[in-house]
C-alpha cells in the first residue's frame, strides 16, 4: 500500500472558516485517488483546546467542531471506501489535554480515581519532583497550586496519563475498540514509546541547563512491551487493523519485539536518517545545517535503517512528516532546491523495503517557509524555542532564522491547491501563513505539467504498484553496494 499523511488543519478548508476540516478532506478524496494513495492516516481530529493543534485531547469520542461533526468522519470513512482508500487515525495514548474531564477531576480531588490516570507528586523544598526536561523545552513538572506538580514530557496543556493504572488503561482500549468498531482501518500511534516511565521517577545526571533528556527515564523503558502487547490484544488483534508506530529510540536489536511477526505493531517510523541534523542537541540552535554531516553518514544510516529492519520484519519509509522541516531543507542546499532535487529525493525513498508515506505537499515538492517574525510562527515547541535560542545567545531577529529553519511550521503552511486568493486553501483567513512559493508550487499547475514533481511521484507509485515490478520493489532484499 502507498500512504499519504494529512494535516487537516492544513489540507482543505470546505467551510471558509480557515481552518482545514473533515469536509475538505472528503472534497478532495479524488485527488489522493488519481495519485494512487492507499491508506490516509490523518492526524488527531478530536476534541481539543488545539494547544498542540490536536495532541492534547479533551475527548477522545468527539471529533472538534473545527473539524466537523461524527457524522461527517462516518462520511468520510464511507466515502473513502467507495474509492478503496483506508482511513487511519492518529492515537494520542501517552498524554490527553490539561482539559479532559479526568485531569480536570484530579485537579479537583486528589484522592479521587482519576487523580491515579496521571503522575502527581509533591516537591520537596520548594524543588521540581525530578531533572526531566520536556519535549518542547523547559522542566516537565508543572504546579497546580496545591503542592502538587503533574508531569508534562511535552507542552504543560498535555499532561502524561499514567499506564500503570489497569481501569485507565481499560478506558483507553474501550475507546480504540470504539473507533475500530466505525470502520477506521488502523492507527498511527502517537509518542508511543514514552508510555512507560521509570517508576522511581528518578533524576538523572543534569546537562548544562541542570534537567536531563529522556532517553534513560521514559524512552522504551523496560516493561513497555507489557502494556503494548495487551493493547494489541486487547485492541488491534480484533480486527486486521494496520498499526504504525511513533518509536523512536528503540535500538535495532530490540525492532524485533515491535515489528516482528509477533510484534506490538504491524510497523514503525524510524527517525534516525530522518532526524540526521538533530543529534541530541537540547536547543534548535545547535542542531547541524546541511554540510555539517556528509552525505556518506546519510547513506550508512539509511542503509543501517533498511538491513536492520528486514532482517526482523517490516518497516514505514518515509522522509518528512508535521514535525519537521521540509525534506528539501533537510537534506539539500538551498541553491539546489529543485525538479532534480525533489525528484531525486522522492526515488531514494519510494523504492526502499517497506511502506512508503508521502506527507502532503512533499508530492509537488514544497520547502520550507520564509518566516519574517516570530508573530507568524503557531507551533507551541518553535515558540517555546523561540525563547529558548534567546537565552542561550541569539537576537531576536536570529532566532526567528533559527527556529524558521526547523520550525514544525514549515511543513504546516496550507495545502496549496491553486494560484488563487490563499493558494485555493480558504476563501477565509487561513490559520497560518501561506508559503509563498504557492504561485509556482501548486497542485493545479503540477497537475497539468506532465514534468512536474506530482508527475513524478505518480509515476512512482505507479512502479510500486505494477505487477510486473511491485514484487521486488514491496518484498525483494535490500543489499548495498556502495
Ligand atoms: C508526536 C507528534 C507531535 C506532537 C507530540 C505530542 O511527536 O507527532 O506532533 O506534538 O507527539 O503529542
Amino acid at each position: 500500500a502507498i500512504a499519504y499523511q494529512i494535516y487537516p488543519r492544513s489540507f482543505y478548508d470546505a467551510n471558509g472558516d480557515g481552518v482545514g476540516d473533515l469536509r475538505g478532506i472528503i472534497e478532495k478524496l479524488d485527488y489522493l485517488q488519481e495519485l494512487g494513495i492507499d491508506v490516509v492516516w490523518i492526524c488527531p481530529v478530536y476534541k481539543s483546546p488545539m494547544d498542540d493543534n490536536g495532541y492534547d485531547i479533551s475527548d477522545y469520542y468527539q471529533i472538534d467542531p473545527q473539524f466537523g461533526t461524527n457524522e461527517d468522519m462516518d462520511e468520510l470513512l464511507a466515502k473513502a471506501k467507495e474509492k478503496g482508500i483506508k482511513i487511519i487515525m492518529d492515537l494520542v495514548l501517552n498524554h490527553c489535554s490539561d482539559e479532559h474531564p479526568w485531569f480536570q477531576k484530579a485537579l479537583a480531588d486528589p484522592d479521587c480515581e482519576e487523580a491515579e490516570y496521571f503522575y502527581f507528586r509533591r516537591g520537596e523544598n520548594g524543588q521540581l519532583p525530578n531533572n526531566w526536561r520536556s519535549m518542547f523545552g523547559g522542566p516537565a513538572w508543572e504546579p497546580v497550586g496545591d503542592g502538587r506538580y503533574y508531569l508534562h514530557i511535552f507542552g504543560k496543556k498535555q499532561p502524561d496519563l499514567n499506564w500503570e493504572n489497569p481501569k485507565l488503561r481499560r478506558k483507553l482500549y474501550d475507546m480504540i475498540n470504539y473507533w475500530q468498531d466505525k470502520g477506521v482501518a488502523g492507527f498511527r500511534l502517537d509518542a508511543i514509546i514514552h508510555i512507560k516511565k521509570d517508576p522511581t521517577l528518578a533524576s538523572r545526571e543534569p546537562e548544562a541547563d541542570g534537567m536531563c533528556g529522556l532517553l534513560e527515564c521514559c524512552k522504551n523503558y523496560p516493561g513497555i512491551g507489557d502494556f503494548l502487547m495487551e493493547m494489541r490484544h486487547e485492541t488491534f488483534d480484533r480486527t486486521d487493523c494496520m498499526t504504525v508506530a511513533e518509536a523512536p529510540g528503540v535500538p535495532y536489536e530490540q525492532y524485533g519485539e515491535y515489528v516482528g511477526e509477533n510484534g506490538y505493531f504491524s510497523m514503525m517510523f524510524d527517525f534516525t536518517y530522518t532526524e540526521i541534523y538533530a543529534g541530541w542537541a537540547s536547543t534548535w540552535k545547535d542542531y547541524k545545517k546541511v554540510g555539517e554531516w556528509t552525505v556518506p553518514e546519510f547513506r550508512d544510516m539509511l542503509f543501517r535503517s533498511q538491513t536492520e529492519i528486514q532482517k526482523v520484519g517490516w518497516g514505514a519509509v518515509y522522509l518528512e512528516n508535521h514535525d519537521y522541516p521540509r525534506a528539501l531543507d533537510k537534506y539539500i542546499p538551498k541553491e539546489d532546491h529543485g525538479y532534480a532535487s525533489a525528484t531525486m529525493l522522492a526515488t531514494l525513498y519510494f523504492l526502499l523495503r517497506g511502506t512508503p508515506f508521502i506527507y502532503q505537499g512533499q508530492e509537488l515538492g514544497m520547502a520550507n517557509c520564509p518566516w519574517n517574525s516570530a508573530e507568524e510562527f503557531n507551533d507551541i515547541s518553535t515558540l517555546n524555542q523561540y525563547n529558548l535560542v534567546q537565552q542561550a545567545g541569539c537576537t531576536p531577529k536570529e532566532a526567528v532564522q533559527v527556529v524558521g529553519e526547523y520550525s514544525r511550521d514549515n511543513a504546516r503552511t496550507p495545502f496549496p491547491w491553486d494560484d488563487g486568493p490563499n493558494a485555493g486553501f480558504t476563501t477565509g483567513k487561513p490559520w497560518l501563513k501561506v508559503n509563498p512559493s504557492y504561485t509556482t508550487v501548486n497542485a493545479a499547475a503540477e497537475r497539468q505539467d506532465p514534468h512536474s514533481v506530482l508527475a513524478y511521484y505518480k509515476k512512482l507509485v505507479a512502479l510500486r504498484k505494477d505487477p510486473a515490478t511491485s514484487g521486488p520493489l514491496g518484498y525483494g532484499t535490500i543489499t548495498p553496494c556502495l
